[in-house]
């Protein structure tokens, strides 16, 4: 594991935050029967966690400035430090009582991530990494997988949803290119964690358009640490501008590239 007082203020708030998310999980799976359904009842959930985050990131590092999805950028005084945070990334999957969400958190210091950790609450799983340091799972040091072969290889990727539909030709362009080459593909529904995975060696490669920083930027320094690749779908270094990011170990993250550009 990580020991440092940075990681130690990261955990404690996403452990906070986790203790809510993992309560009222245990109230979706009732909900689900009722008319009215659990949308409103997560939406609250999801602000409830990025409120514990947000206080308890503020009390421990006054001034740092902060991008969250809830409740958008927060200057700080402090020009050079800045949190992306996502409390509850893989709502469709929360909402649908599927145990794959999880609180995400990254450090940005100067234009680079120092930190980050994905954390899913539902199997207590902790991810976490920080610049230098490698990347963990609970106790566990992590390495990307080392398959070479992309017909091997196991593609993790994000669907555009219903309102997204503009983006749908592109997607579907791309995963037919995929499919032609690679063993298979998964979509889990939480792209914090899906970095988490390639980062834990499970997914060779992973790609996603259309995302925000607090979407990708903790996941992102898993892998890195992981000793993967992480560019945007372009191949580029812009991931945390462009919102689309490719993922992978050294080899199957170059074969998605090309993939990705033979599809366009
Ligand atoms: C979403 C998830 C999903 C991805 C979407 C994201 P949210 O985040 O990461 O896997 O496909 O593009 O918006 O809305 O659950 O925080
Ligand atoms: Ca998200
Ligand atoms: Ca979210």
């Amino acid at each position: 594991m990580i020991r440092s007082a940075l990681m130690n203020v990261m955990t404690a708030a996403a452990l906070k935050a986790g203790k809510g998310l993992k309560r009222d999980f245990g109230e979706v799976e009732n909900l689900q029967v009722s008319m009215k359904g659990p949308g409103d009842f997560v939406s609250a959930a999801d602000r409830k966690a990025e409120k514990v985050i947000f206080e308890e990131l503020s009390r421990a590092r006054p001034g740092y400035g902060f991008v969250m999805e809830e409740s958008g950028v927060v200057e700080g005084t402090d020009a050079t430090h800045r949190w992306h945070i996502d409390p509850l990334d893989g709502t469709a999957n929360f909402l649908h009582a599927i145990p794959m969400f999880a609180v995400s958190i990254a450090l940005e210091r100067e234009g680079q991530l120092v930190a980050g950790l994905v954390y899913n609450p539902a199997t207590d799983d902790m991810y976490v990494a920080e610049k230098g340091q490698g990347a963990w799972n609970n106790n566990r040091r992590l390495r990307v997988s080392q398959r070479r072969d992309v017909a091997m290889s196991l593609i993790g990727c994000g669907v555009p949803h219903l309102g997204k539909a503009t983006a749908h030709p592109r997607f579907k362009a791309e995963l037919a290119g995929v499919m032609a080459k690679a063993q298979n593909v998964r979509r889990m529904g939480a792209a914090a964690l899906d970095l988490a995975y390639v980062a834990a060696g499970r997914f060779d490669a992973w790609w996603e358009r259309g995302l925000n920083t607090w979407d990708f930027a903790a996941g992102a320094l898993l892998v890195r640490e992981a000793g993967g690749f992480v560019s945007d779908a372009d191949g580029g270094p812009d991931f945390m501008e462009t919102g689309t990011v490719c993922a992978g170990n050294e080899w199957i993250h170059r074969e998605l590239l090309a993939i990705l550009r033979a599809a366009r």
